[in-house]
Protein backbone atom coordinates (compact mmCIF):
# COMPACT_ATOMS: atom_id res chain seq x y z
CA UNK A 1 0.00 0.00 0.00
CA UNK A 2 1.61 3.73 -0.84
CA UNK A 3 1.79 5.95 2.32
CA UNK A 4 -0.44 8.52 2.38
CA UNK A 5 0.29 12.18 2.10
CA UNK A 6 2.21 14.44 4.36
CA UNK A 7 3.69 17.90 5.37
CA UNK A 8 7.51 17.78 4.79
CA UNK A 9 7.92 19.48 8.43
CA UNK A 10 6.83 19.28 11.58
CA UNK A 11 5.20 22.47 13.94
CA UNK A 12 7.30 23.85 16.75
CA UNK A 13 5.45 26.85 18.02
CA UNK A 14 1.87 27.62 18.08
CA UNK A 15 -0.48 30.95 18.35
CA UNK A 16 -3.88 30.29 20.17
CA UNK A 17 -7.09 31.32 17.77
CA UNK A 18 -9.92 32.06 19.45
CA UNK A 19 -13.88 30.84 18.12
CA UNK A 20 -16.69 33.45 18.82
CA UNK A 21 -20.62 32.89 18.64
CA UNK A 22 -22.64 34.06 15.78
CA UNK A 23 -24.13 36.93 18.14
CA UNK A 24 -20.54 38.33 18.33
CA UNK A 25 -20.14 38.20 15.09
CA UNK A 26 -23.20 39.69 13.95
CA UNK A 27 -22.49 42.34 16.14
CA UNK A 28 -18.95 42.77 15.02
CA UNK A 29 -19.21 42.79 11.04
CA UNK A 30 -21.98 45.80 11.38
CA UNK A 31 -19.31 47.98 13.38
CA UNK A 32 -17.44 46.93 10.60
CA UNK A 33 -19.48 48.35 8.17
CA UNK A 34 -19.55 44.75 6.42
CA UNK A 35 -16.12 45.44 5.07
CA UNK A 36 -14.24 42.51 6.72
CA UNK A 37 -10.46 44.21 6.13
CA UNK A 38 -12.03 46.31 9.24
CA UNK A 39 -12.13 43.07 11.68
CA UNK A 40 -9.81 43.14 14.41
CA UNK A 41 -8.04 39.44 13.44
CA UNK A 42 -9.02 38.43 17.51
CA UNK A 43 -12.61 38.52 15.63
CA UNK A 44 -11.74 35.53 13.71
CA UNK A 45 -11.29 32.31 13.72
CA UNK A 46 -9.75 30.70 10.53
CA UNK A 47 -8.21 34.03 8.57
CA UNK A 48 -8.31 32.97 4.32
CA UNK A 49 -8.16 37.11 3.76
CA UNK A 50 -4.86 36.34 2.06
CA UNK A 51 -1.91 34.04 1.62
CA UNK A 52 0.77 37.41 1.67
CA UNK A 53 2.82 38.18 4.73
CA UNK A 54 0.51 35.44 6.72
CA UNK A 55 2.76 32.46 6.24
CA UNK A 56 4.72 30.50 9.18
CA UNK A 57 8.64 30.93 8.66
CA UNK A 58 11.09 27.95 9.38
CA UNK A 59 13.65 27.91 11.90
CA UNK A 60 15.96 28.07 9.28
CA UNK A 61 14.33 31.87 8.54
CA UNK A 62 13.98 32.69 12.03
CA UNK A 63 18.12 31.94 12.89
CA UNK A 64 18.71 33.81 9.64
CA UNK A 65 16.68 37.19 10.97
CA UNK A 66 19.35 36.74 14.13
CA UNK A 67 22.00 37.27 11.95
CA UNK A 68 20.55 40.22 9.86
CA UNK A 69 23.85 42.91 8.79
CA UNK A 70 21.93 46.11 9.23
CA UNK A 71 24.43 48.67 7.96
CA UNK A 72 23.14 51.11 5.76
CA UNK A 73 24.66 50.39 2.81
CA UNK A 74 26.28 46.94 1.43
CA UNK A 75 25.06 44.76 4.22
CA UNK A 76 26.39 41.12 4.25
CA UNK A 77 22.44 40.32 4.29
CA UNK A 78 21.86 42.43 0.85
CA UNK A 79 24.83 40.24 -1.38
CA UNK A 80 23.32 37.26 0.30
CA UNK A 81 20.01 38.13 -1.21
CA UNK A 82 21.49 39.27 -4.03
CA UNK A 83 22.97 35.81 -4.69
CA UNK A 84 19.77 34.42 -3.83
CA UNK A 85 17.84 36.04 -6.49
CA UNK A 86 20.50 35.69 -9.30
CA UNK A 87 20.76 31.96 -8.49
CA UNK A 88 16.77 31.37 -9.09
CA UNK A 89 15.82 34.50 -11.39
CA UNK A 90 18.78 34.86 -13.28
CA UNK A 91 18.53 38.53 -12.96
CA UNK A 92 21.68 40.31 -12.31
CA UNK A 93 20.36 43.38 -11.00
CA UNK A 94 18.11 43.71 -8.45
CA UNK A 95 15.99 46.75 -5.96
CA UNK A 96 15.04 45.75 -2.59
CA UNK A 97 11.36 47.15 -1.56
CA UNK A 98 9.16 46.97 1.24
CA UNK A 99 7.03 44.59 -0.13
CA UNK A 100 5.09 44.44 -3.86
CA UNK A 101 3.09 46.99 -4.39
CA UNK A 102 6.52 49.40 -3.84
CA UNK A 103 8.24 47.31 -6.36
CA UNK A 104 5.47 48.30 -8.78
CA UNK A 105 5.47 51.88 -7.76
CA UNK A 106 9.49 52.14 -8.30
CA UNK A 107 9.44 49.97 -11.65
CA UNK A 108 6.33 52.17 -13.11
CA UNK A 109 7.68 55.31 -12.04
CA UNK A 110 10.26 54.62 -14.18
CA UNK A 111 8.83 53.59 -17.13
CA UNK A 112 5.24 54.42 -17.24
CA UNK A 113 3.48 57.29 -18.54
CA UNK A 114 -0.05 59.06 -19.01
CA UNK A 115 -1.57 57.45 -22.07
CA UNK A 116 0.70 54.91 -22.36
CA UNK A 117 -0.80 50.98 -22.67
CA UNK A 118 -0.28 47.97 -20.31
CA UNK A 119 -1.62 44.36 -21.93
CA UNK A 120 -1.07 41.61 -19.55
CA UNK A 121 -3.40 39.07 -17.98
CA UNK A 122 -6.06 40.04 -15.56
CA UNK A 123 -3.64 43.01 -13.45
CA UNK A 124 -3.70 42.51 -9.62
CA UNK A 125 -5.37 45.68 -8.05
CA UNK A 126 -2.37 47.24 -6.99
CA UNK A 127 -0.70 46.98 -10.11
CA UNK A 128 -3.38 48.14 -12.02
CA UNK A 129 -4.23 50.91 -9.19
CA UNK A 130 -0.62 52.06 -9.78
CA UNK A 131 -0.81 51.81 -13.89
CA UNK A 132 -4.49 53.66 -13.62
CA UNK A 133 -2.80 56.29 -11.08
CA UNK A 134 -0.24 57.19 -13.77
CA UNK A 135 -3.53 57.87 -16.13
CA UNK A 136 -2.17 54.73 -18.02
CA UNK A 137 -4.18 51.90 -18.96
CA UNK A 138 -4.20 48.28 -17.98
CA UNK A 139 -5.77 46.09 -21.15
CA UNK A 140 -6.77 42.78 -19.85
CA UNK A 141 -5.33 39.78 -22.77
CA UNK A 142 -6.17 36.91 -20.52
CA UNK A 143 -7.41 33.37 -22.49
CA UNK A 144 -11.62 33.74 -22.70
CA UNK A 145 -11.55 30.34 -21.03
CA UNK A 146 -10.22 31.87 -17.91
CA UNK A 147 -13.98 33.63 -17.08
CA UNK A 148 -16.09 30.31 -17.43
CA UNK A 149 -15.04 28.68 -14.08
CA UNK A 150 -16.67 25.79 -15.10
CA UNK A 151 -14.70 24.71 -17.69
CA UNK A 152 -11.22 23.17 -17.35
CA UNK A 153 -8.12 24.51 -18.60
CA UNK A 154 -4.94 23.44 -17.22
CA UNK A 155 -3.71 27.18 -17.51
CA UNK A 156 -6.06 29.55 -16.82
CA UNK A 157 -3.80 32.52 -16.82
CA UNK A 158 -2.43 32.36 -20.02
CA UNK A 159 -2.90 35.56 -22.44
CA UNK A 160 -4.50 34.77 -25.48
CA UNK A 161 -1.99 35.77 -28.25
CA UNK A 162 -4.18 37.08 -30.78
CA UNK A 163 -5.23 39.75 -27.91
CA UNK A 164 -1.93 40.63 -27.48
CA UNK A 165 -0.72 40.53 -30.43
CA UNK A 166 -3.70 43.10 -31.63
CA UNK A 167 -2.99 45.64 -29.04
CA UNK A 168 0.69 45.13 -29.95
CA UNK A 169 -0.43 46.02 -33.84
CA UNK A 170 -2.90 48.51 -32.98
CA UNK A 171 -0.52 51.07 -30.74
CA UNK A 172 2.70 52.09 -31.40
CA UNK A 173 5.74 50.42 -29.42
CA UNK A 174 6.25 53.85 -27.86
CA UNK A 175 2.96 54.02 -26.04
CA UNK A 176 3.43 49.94 -24.46
CA UNK A 177 6.31 50.64 -21.98
CA UNK A 178 5.97 46.82 -20.65
CA UNK A 179 3.54 43.86 -21.01
CA UNK A 180 3.14 42.74 -17.24
CA UNK A 181 2.68 38.63 -16.94
CA UNK A 182 1.16 37.78 -13.40
CA UNK A 183 2.66 34.40 -12.85
CA UNK A 184 0.11 32.84 -11.34
CA UNK A 185 -2.73 35.17 -12.16
CA UNK A 186 -3.95 35.86 -8.78
CA UNK A 187 -6.75 38.12 -10.41
CA UNK A 188 -8.50 35.45 -12.59
CA UNK A 189 -8.48 32.72 -9.23
CA UNK A 190 -4.38 31.62 -8.78
CA UNK A 191 -4.32 29.92 -12.29
CA UNK A 192 -0.96 29.61 -13.95
CA UNK A 193 0.39 30.62 -17.21
CA UNK A 194 2.40 27.72 -19.01
CA UNK A 195 5.55 27.63 -20.21
CA UNK A 196 4.79 27.92 -23.67
CA UNK A 197 2.83 30.72 -23.26
CA UNK A 198 6.05 32.35 -21.89
CA UNK A 199 7.68 31.88 -24.67
CA UNK A 200 4.42 33.04 -27.52
CA UNK A 201 4.39 36.42 -24.89
CA UNK A 202 8.01 36.49 -25.53
CA UNK A 203 8.45 36.20 -29.10
CA UNK A 204 5.69 38.52 -29.56
CA UNK A 205 7.14 41.23 -27.52
CA UNK A 206 10.55 41.02 -29.38
CA UNK A 207 8.51 41.16 -32.55
CA UNK A 208 7.20 44.60 -31.43
CA UNK A 209 10.02 45.51 -29.62
CA UNK A 210 8.17 45.89 -26.15
CA UNK A 211 10.09 44.59 -22.64
CA UNK A 212 8.25 41.88 -20.84
CA UNK A 213 7.98 41.70 -17.22
CA UNK A 214 6.45 39.23 -14.58
CA UNK A 215 4.26 40.13 -11.41
CA UNK A 216 6.21 37.28 -9.81
CA UNK A 217 4.71 37.23 -6.31
CA UNK A 218 3.76 32.97 -6.84
CA UNK A 219 6.42 32.65 -9.52
CA UNK A 220 6.91 29.08 -7.63
CA UNK A 221 3.61 28.07 -7.29
CA UNK A 222 3.53 28.40 -11.34
CA UNK A 223 6.51 26.69 -11.39
CA UNK A 224 5.42 23.57 -9.49
CA UNK A 225 1.68 23.78 -11.94
CA UNK A 226 4.14 23.73 -15.05
CA UNK A 227 6.08 20.60 -13.47
CA UNK A 228 2.74 18.76 -12.92
CA UNK A 229 0.87 19.85 -16.10
CA UNK A 230 3.37 20.34 -18.82
CA UNK A 231 4.82 17.11 -20.22
CA UNK A 232 8.03 17.68 -21.31
CA UNK A 233 9.09 20.06 -17.32
CA UNK A 234 7.87 16.64 -15.60
CA UNK A 235 11.37 16.19 -14.82
CA UNK A 236 12.85 18.84 -14.53
CA UNK A 237 13.42 20.83 -10.74
CA UNK A 238 11.49 23.70 -9.88
CA UNK A 239 14.27 25.71 -9.79
CA UNK A 240 15.30 24.57 -13.48
CA UNK A 241 11.76 25.64 -14.22
CA UNK A 242 11.77 29.38 -12.92
CA UNK A 243 15.05 29.59 -14.48
CA UNK A 244 13.67 28.74 -17.57
CA UNK A 245 10.42 30.91 -17.07
CA UNK A 246 12.04 34.37 -15.91
CA UNK A 247 15.19 33.66 -19.42
CA UNK A 248 11.58 34.87 -21.40
CA UNK A 249 11.22 37.95 -19.32
CA UNK A 250 13.02 41.63 -18.96
CA UNK A 251 12.56 41.88 -15.15
CA UNK A 252 10.22 40.74 -12.51
CA UNK A 253 8.43 42.47 -9.54
CA UNK A 254 8.44 40.36 -6.48
CA UNK A 255 5.67 40.04 -3.76
CA UNK A 256 7.90 38.72 -1.20
CA UNK A 257 5.48 38.20 1.10
CA UNK A 258 3.58 34.65 -0.46
CA UNK A 259 5.93 32.54 -2.61
CA UNK A 260 9.29 33.74 -0.57
CA UNK A 261 7.48 32.90 2.48
CA UNK A 262 8.03 35.77 4.46
CA UNK A 263 5.81 38.72 6.56
CA UNK A 264 7.56 41.60 5.07
CA UNK A 265 9.61 42.52 1.92
CA UNK A 266 9.60 42.70 -1.78
CA UNK A 267 12.13 43.13 -4.94
CA UNK A 268 12.21 44.00 -9.05
CA UNK A 269 14.89 42.02 -10.85
CA UNK A 270 15.92 43.75 -14.13
CA UNK A 271 18.86 42.26 -16.80
CA UNK A 272 19.55 45.58 -18.10
CA UNK A 273 21.71 47.99 -16.35
CA UNK A 274 20.73 51.43 -17.46
CA UNK A 275 16.97 50.32 -16.59
CA UNK A 276 18.13 49.26 -13.16
CA UNK A 277 20.29 52.96 -12.43
CA UNK A 278 16.94 54.90 -13.53
CA UNK A 279 14.99 52.92 -11.22
CA UNK A 280 17.44 53.09 -8.68
CA UNK A 281 16.90 56.81 -8.38
CA UNK A 282 12.79 56.23 -8.02
CA UNK A 283 13.75 53.45 -5.16
CA UNK A 284 16.05 55.71 -3.28
CA UNK A 285 13.39 58.64 -3.18
CA UNK A 286 10.32 55.95 -2.16
CA UNK A 287 11.90 53.26 -0.30
CA UNK A 288 15.51 53.62 0.97
CA UNK A 289 19.32 52.91 -0.34
CA UNK A 290 19.94 50.66 -2.85
CA UNK A 291 21.12 48.23 -0.79
CA UNK A 292 18.25 47.82 1.49
CA UNK A 293 15.63 49.20 -0.01
CA UNK A 294 12.45 49.45 2.49
CA UNK A 295 13.68 46.26 4.07
CA UNK A 296 15.90 45.73 7.43
CA UNK A 297 18.95 43.24 6.70
CA UNK A 298 16.98 40.57 8.79
CA UNK A 299 14.43 40.84 6.76
CA UNK A 300 16.30 40.36 3.56
CA UNK A 301 18.09 37.25 5.54
CA UNK A 302 14.91 35.58 6.18
CA UNK A 303 13.81 35.92 2.66
CA UNK A 304 17.04 35.29 1.30
CA UNK A 305 16.14 31.50 2.75
CA UNK A 306 12.46 31.84 2.01
CA UNK A 307 13.20 32.15 -1.32
CA UNK A 308 15.40 28.71 -1.12
CA UNK A 309 12.27 27.05 0.48
CA UNK A 310 9.69 27.97 -1.42
CA UNK A 311 11.28 26.71 -4.01
CA UNK A 312 11.42 23.52 -2.71
CA UNK A 313 9.30 20.78 -4.71
CA UNK A 314 8.24 18.54 -1.46
CA UNK A 315 7.25 22.09 0.24
CA UNK A 316 4.98 23.46 -2.66
CA UNK A 317 3.58 19.84 -3.46
CA UNK A 318 1.88 19.66 -0.01
CA UNK A 319 0.71 23.38 -0.26
CA UNK A 320 -0.77 23.30 -3.51
CA UNK A 321 -2.03 20.03 -2.24
CA UNK A 322 -3.47 21.65 0.98
CA UNK A 323 -5.35 24.23 -1.27
CA UNK A 324 -6.60 21.05 -3.73
CA UNK A 325 -8.00 19.08 -0.64
CA UNK A 326 -9.96 21.96 0.53
CA UNK A 327 -11.61 22.51 -3.40
CA UNK A 328 -12.28 18.43 -3.56
CA UNK A 329 -14.11 19.28 -0.06
CA UNK A 330 -16.56 22.04 -1.81
CA UNK A 331 -16.99 20.13 -4.49
CA UNK A 332 -18.14 17.22 -2.87
CA UNK A 333 -20.85 19.80 -1.38
CA UNK A 334 -21.49 20.90 -4.85
CA UNK A 335 -20.59 24.67 -4.33
CA UNK A 336 -19.74 26.04 -7.80
CA UNK A 337 -15.70 26.75 -7.59
CA UNK A 338 -12.55 28.26 -9.95
CA UNK A 339 -11.48 25.03 -11.79
CA UNK A 340 -8.81 23.95 -11.96
CA UNK A 341 -7.83 25.13 -7.89
CA UNK A 342 -5.84 27.88 -8.09
CA UNK A 343 -2.38 27.46 -6.49
CA UNK A 344 -2.98 29.59 -3.37
CA UNK A 345 -6.52 29.86 -2.84
CA UNK A 346 -9.96 28.60 -3.51
CA UNK A 347 -12.27 30.61 -5.46
CA UNK A 348 -15.91 30.11 -4.81
CA UNK A 349 -17.82 31.59 -7.80
CA UNK A 350 -20.79 33.90 -6.09
CA UNK A 351 -22.39 34.05 -8.96
CA UNK A 352 -23.24 30.49 -9.57
CA UNK A 353 -23.44 30.39 -5.43
CA UNK A 354 -26.36 32.53 -5.41
CA UNK A 355 -27.69 33.39 -8.94
CA UNK A 356 -30.38 35.28 -7.37
CA UNK A 357 -28.79 38.10 -6.08
CA UNK A 358 -28.13 40.75 -8.51
CA UNK A 359 -24.39 41.68 -9.21
CA UNK A 360 -25.75 45.21 -8.00
CA UNK A 361 -26.01 44.15 -4.88
CA UNK A 362 -22.52 42.42 -5.27
CA UNK A 363 -22.86 38.78 -4.30
CA UNK A 364 -19.54 37.71 -3.77
CA UNK A 365 -19.23 40.68 -1.20
CA UNK A 366 -22.46 39.28 0.43
CA UNK A 367 -21.41 35.63 0.48
CA UNK A 368 -18.53 36.57 2.42
CA UNK A 369 -20.54 38.74 5.18
CA UNK A 370 -22.85 35.31 5.39
CA UNK A 371 -19.59 32.78 5.81
CA UNK A 372 -18.10 34.92 8.26
CA UNK A 373 -21.28 35.53 10.26
CA UNK A 374 -21.37 31.51 10.16
CA UNK A 375 -18.43 30.66 11.09
CA UNK A 376 -15.93 33.35 11.91
CA UNK A 377 -13.84 32.71 8.56
CA UNK A 378 -12.68 35.94 6.56
CA UNK A 379 -12.18 36.16 3.56
CA UNK A 380 -11.91 38.67 0.44
CA UNK A 381 -13.88 39.36 -2.23
CA UNK A 382 -12.43 39.18 -5.64
CA UNK A 383 -15.41 41.19 -7.71
CA UNK A 384 -17.13 44.05 -8.56
CA UNK A 385 -16.35 46.17 -5.09
CA UNK A 386 -12.22 45.25 -5.63
CA UNK A 387 -13.12 46.31 -9.59
CA UNK A 388 -13.42 49.84 -8.75
CA UNK A 389 -15.43 52.10 -11.24
CA UNK A 390 -14.11 53.11 -14.62
CA UNK A 391 -11.50 56.07 -14.32
CA UNK A 392 -13.41 57.69 -17.19
CA UNK A 393 -17.28 57.06 -16.58
CA UNK A 394 -16.74 56.59 -13.08
CA UNK A 395 -19.60 53.73 -13.89
CA UNK A 396 -19.18 50.77 -11.75
CA UNK A 397 -17.18 47.90 -13.32
CA UNK A 398 -18.31 44.50 -13.35
CA UNK A 399 -16.09 42.01 -14.42
CA UNK A 400 -16.31 38.78 -15.64
CA UNK A 401 -16.04 36.95 -12.33
CA UNK A 402 -17.58 37.49 -9.38
CA UNK A 403 -15.59 35.59 -6.62
CA UNK A 404 -14.84 34.90 -3.06
CA UNK A 405 -11.49 33.67 -2.69
CA UNK A 406 -10.30 31.78 0.27
CA UNK A 407 -6.37 32.38 0.32
CA UNK A 408 -4.53 29.64 2.24
CA UNK A 409 -1.69 30.90 4.70
CA UNK A 410 1.72 28.95 4.06
CA UNK A 411 2.38 26.28 6.63
CA UNK A 412 -0.27 27.60 8.78
CA UNK A 413 -3.34 25.96 9.17
CA UNK A 414 -4.04 21.85 9.24
CA UNK A 415 -6.84 20.19 7.32
CA UNK A 416 -8.98 19.76 10.02
CA UNK A 417 -9.23 23.84 9.07
CA UNK A 418 -9.98 23.32 5.92
CA UNK A 419 -12.65 20.63 7.15
CA UNK A 420 -14.32 23.86 9.30
CA UNK A 421 -14.16 26.05 6.14
CA UNK A 422 -15.29 23.48 4.02
CA UNK A 423 -18.72 22.99 6.13
CA UNK A 424 -19.52 26.01 7.24
CA UNK A 425 -19.48 26.76 3.36
CA UNK A 426 -22.17 24.10 2.98
CA UNK A 427 -24.35 25.10 5.63
CA UNK A 428 -24.20 28.22 4.25
CA UNK A 429 -24.81 27.07 0.72
CA UNK A 430 -27.65 24.91 1.78
CA UNK A 431 -29.29 27.93 3.06
CA UNK A 432 -28.50 30.43 0.39
CA UNK A 433 -31.92 31.01 -0.81
CA UNK A 434 -32.89 32.70 2.93
CA UNK A 435 -30.22 34.83 1.91
CA UNK A 436 -32.52 37.79 -0.06
CA UNK A 437 -30.80 40.94 -0.41
CA UNK A 438 -27.10 41.62 -1.36
CA UNK A 439 -25.51 44.70 0.19
CA UNK A 440 -25.09 48.45 -0.63
CA UNK A 441 -22.16 51.12 -1.03
CA UNK A 442 -22.45 53.45 1.85
CA UNK A 443 -19.06 55.19 1.61
CA UNK A 444 -16.19 54.74 -1.16
CA UNK A 445 -12.35 55.90 -2.52
CA UNK A 446 -12.00 56.73 -5.55
CA UNK A 447 -9.28 54.30 -6.62
CA UNK A 448 -8.92 50.53 -4.67
CA UNK A 449 -11.95 51.09 -2.78
CA UNK A 450 -12.61 47.51 -1.52
CA UNK A 451 -9.72 48.33 1.43
CA UNK A 452 -12.25 50.92 2.92
CA UNK A 453 -15.44 50.54 1.70
CA UNK A 454 -18.36 51.12 3.91
CA UNK A 455 -21.68 48.74 3.22
CA UNK A 456 -24.86 48.43 4.31
CA UNK A 457 -27.24 45.00 4.15
CA UNK A 458 -30.58 45.75 1.83
N1 LIG B 1 0.93 41.21 -7.43
C1 LIG B 1 0.13 40.19 -7.09
C2 LIG B 1 -0.18 39.14 -8.10
C3 LIG B 1 -0.40 40.13 -5.80
O1 LIG B 1 -1.19 39.11 -5.49
C4 LIG B 1 -0.07 41.15 -4.88
C5 LIG B 1 -0.62 41.14 -3.53
C6 LIG B 1 0.77 42.19 -5.28
C7 LIG B 1 1.25 42.19 -6.57
C8 LIG B 1 1.14 43.31 -4.36
O2 LIG B 1 2.05 42.87 -3.41
O3 LIG B 1 0.87 43.08 -1.23
O4 LIG B 1 3.34 42.84 -1.33
O5 LIG B 1 2.27 44.94 -2.04
N2 LIG B 1 -1.57 40.39 -3.19
C9 LIG B 1 -2.12 40.25 -1.85
C10 LIG B 1 -3.30 39.34 -1.93
C11 LIG B 1 -2.37 41.51 -1.14
O6 LIG B 1 -4.04 39.25 -0.93
O7 LIG B 1 -3.50 38.68 -2.95
P1 LIG B 1 2.12 43.47 -1.93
Amino acid sequence: MNLPFAEPYKIKMVETIKRSTREDREKWIKEAKFNLFNLKSEQVFIDLLTDSGSGAMSDKQWSALMQGDESYAGSSSYYALKKTIKEITGFDYFLPTHQGRAAENVLFSTLITGDDIVPGNTHFDTTKGHIEYRKATAVDCTINEAFDTSIYHPFKGNLDPEKLEKVLKDNPASKIPLIIVTITCNSSGGQPVSMENLQNVHQLAKKYGIKVFYDSARFAENAYFIKTREKQYERKTIREIAREMFSYADGMTMSSKKDAIVNIGGFIGLRDVELFRKASTFNIMFEGFITYGGMSGRDMNALAQGLKEGTDFEYLESRIKQVAYLGQRLKKFNIPVQEPFGGHAIFVDAKRFMPHIPKEEFPAQTLAIELYIAAGIRTVEIGAIMADRDPVTRHNRYPGLELVRLAIPRRVYTNNHMDVVAVALKNVFDKRENIKRGVKITKEAPILRHFTVELERL
